[in-house]
C-alpha cells in the first residue's frame, strides 16, 4: 500500500469539506496542508448534493486558501449511497472469487447489480475450516458520478473514492495499530451522519452508518430558543473562546443538549446492541470515537454509560507530524472534523492492494 504519491485528502461533509495533504518527510507522516471550509445550510440533504455551486466554490477556496497544487484527490462517500457486507464463503482462487462476488451481491445487496460498482477483498482466509471472510462494497454509480462530478468541476481529478468509515478505519490503524484481539468500535459522529464499524480481532466485522448527527443538537435548539441555525451553533460549542464577550449561554441549552445526546447515544447503543446479537459475541471492549460531534463531552459520556465499555476519542495526529505553516489554531479548534480527511490522505496515486 505505499507506493506512488499521497493524493490529497478530501471529505465533503454536510456541515464542512476538509482538506488535508501529507508528506514524507524524515521518514515520518507530517500535514503539510489542512484547509476547513463550512458549507451552507442544505448543500448536502440525505447525503445528496443538492447545490453542486456552493460546493465548487468551497473547494475552490480551499485550494486558494491552502495554497494548495496538487490536484489528484481522495474522496469519499457514505451514508445510503453504499453498502458493506462482509461475507462468508468456501476457500476460492482468485478467478472464481472474482465469478461468484457478483452472485452473492445479488443475494446481499439490496439494489440492482448492473446500478452500483462491487468492490472486495479478502479479510482472512481461515483454511481449518475452509473458508474465507471476503469484504463486499457496493457503491451506487449515481452517488459516485455526483461525487466525481463536482470535484472536476473544481478542476479536481478524482483519483480514488474511498468509504468514510474505512478512512476513519486506516487512520486509525496508522495511529494506534489495528488490535489482533478482541472488539472495539470505531465511531465517527458527523452533522447528519453517524458512522460505525465495528473491528473484531482485527478485521471489520460490521459497518453502520445512522442518518443522524450532530445537526440534530443545533436544529434542536433553534427550534426551543426560535433563534437561527449559526447561533444555535454557537451556543452549542460554546466555549470560552468561541462566545463573543457578555454574550451568556441561555440557561435552557444543558437541558437541550442532554436530550439530544441521549436520543444519539440510544441510536448508537441499538447497533451495537444489534451487532452483539448477531455476532454471538458478548461485548465490545471499548469505544473510540470520532467527527465533529464528538467534541460534545456528554455525547462521549453518554455512550459510554449506556455501551458498559471504554470509551475514547481518537487522536488522529498521534503518529501524524503537523509541519508548522499549518494554521495551528484551526487544526485545533477542527481535529475531531479532519478524521475522515486525514484518512483519505493516507492514500495514494499508485496503490499496490
Ligand atoms: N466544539 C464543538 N462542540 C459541539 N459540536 C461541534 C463542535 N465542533 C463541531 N461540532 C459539530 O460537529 C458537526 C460537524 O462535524 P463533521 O465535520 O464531522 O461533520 P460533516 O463531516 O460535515 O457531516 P456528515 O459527515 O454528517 O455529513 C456539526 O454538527 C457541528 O455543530
Ligand atoms: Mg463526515
Amino acid at each position: 500500500m505505499s507506493e506512488g504519491k499521497y493524493l490529497v485528502g478530501i471529505d465533503i461533509g454536510s456541515s464542512a469539506i476538509k482538506l488535508c495533504h501529507l508528506k514524507d518527510v524524515k521518514g515520518r507522516r507530517t500535514l503539510v496542508k489542512f484547509g476547513y471550509q463550512p458549507l451552507p445550510p442544505q448543500t448536502i440533504v440525505d447525503g445528496q448534493v443538492m447545490n453542486q455551486g456552493a460546493i465548487v466554490e468551497a473547494l475552490n477556496k480551499l485550494y486558494a486558501d491552502t495554497k494548495e497544487r496538487l490536484r489528484d484527490v481522495a474522496l469519499s462517500i457514505s451514508g445510503h449511497s453504499v453498502i458493506i457486507k462482509r461475507l462468508t464463503l468456501p476457500l476460492l482462487d482468485a478467478q472464481q472469487l472474482a465469478e461468484q462476488i457478483p452472485w452473492e451481491a445479488e443475494q446481499q445487496i439490496p439494489f440492482e447489480i448492473k446500478d452500483v460498482h462491487l468492490d472486495y477483498e479478502i479479510l482472512r482466509k481461515r483454511p481449518e475450516q475452509g473458508q474465507m471472510d471476503v469484504l463486499l462494497v457496493a457503491a451506487k454509480l449515481e452517488e459516485l458520478a455526483a461525487i466525481a462530478d463536482v470535484a472536476r468541476q473544481a478542476k479536481l481529478r478524482p483519483v480514488t473514492i474511498d468509504v468514510d468509515a474505512f478512512a476513519v478505519q486506516n487512520i486509525f490503524e496508522v495511529n494506534y495499530g489495528l488490535p489482533t484481539e478482541g472488539t472495539f468500535a470505531l465511531i465517527n459522529v458527523g452533522a447528519t451522519l453517524t458512522t460505525i464499524n465495528i473491528i473484531s480481532n482485527g478485521i471489520p466485522a460490521f459497518t453502520r452508518d445512522i442518518a443522524n448527527g450532530g445537526q440534530m443538537l443545533t436544529e434542536e435548539i433553534q427550534r426551543q430558543l426560535n433563534i437561527s441555525f449559526d447561533e444555535a451553533e454557537i451556543y452549542k460549542s460554546a466555549s470560552p473562546e468561541t462566545l463573543t464577550r457578555g454574550a451568556i449561554v441561555p440557561s435552557e441549552i444543558p437541558k437541550i443538549i442532554k436530550q439530544v445526546v441521549e436520543s444519539l447515544a440510544g441510536e448508537v447503543q441499538r447497533s451495537l446492541d444489534f451487532y452483539l446479537a448477531t455476532s454471538g459475541e458478548r461485548e465490545i471492549q471499548q469505544v473510540f470515537l470520532t467527527g465533529g460531534a464528538s467534541s460534545l463531552p456528554e455525547l462521549g459520556a453518554a455512550i459510554e454509560r449506556r455501551a458498559h465499555c471504554k470509551l475514547e476519542s481518537i487522536n488522529a495526529f498521534r503518529e501524524i507530524q503537523v509541519d508548522g505553516d499549518i494554521n495551528q489554531d484551526l487544526l485545533r479548534q477542527r481535529a475531531s472534523q479532519a478524521t475522515v480527511a486525514l484518512g483519505l490522505a493516507l492514500r495514494r496515486d499508485r496503490e499496490k492492494r
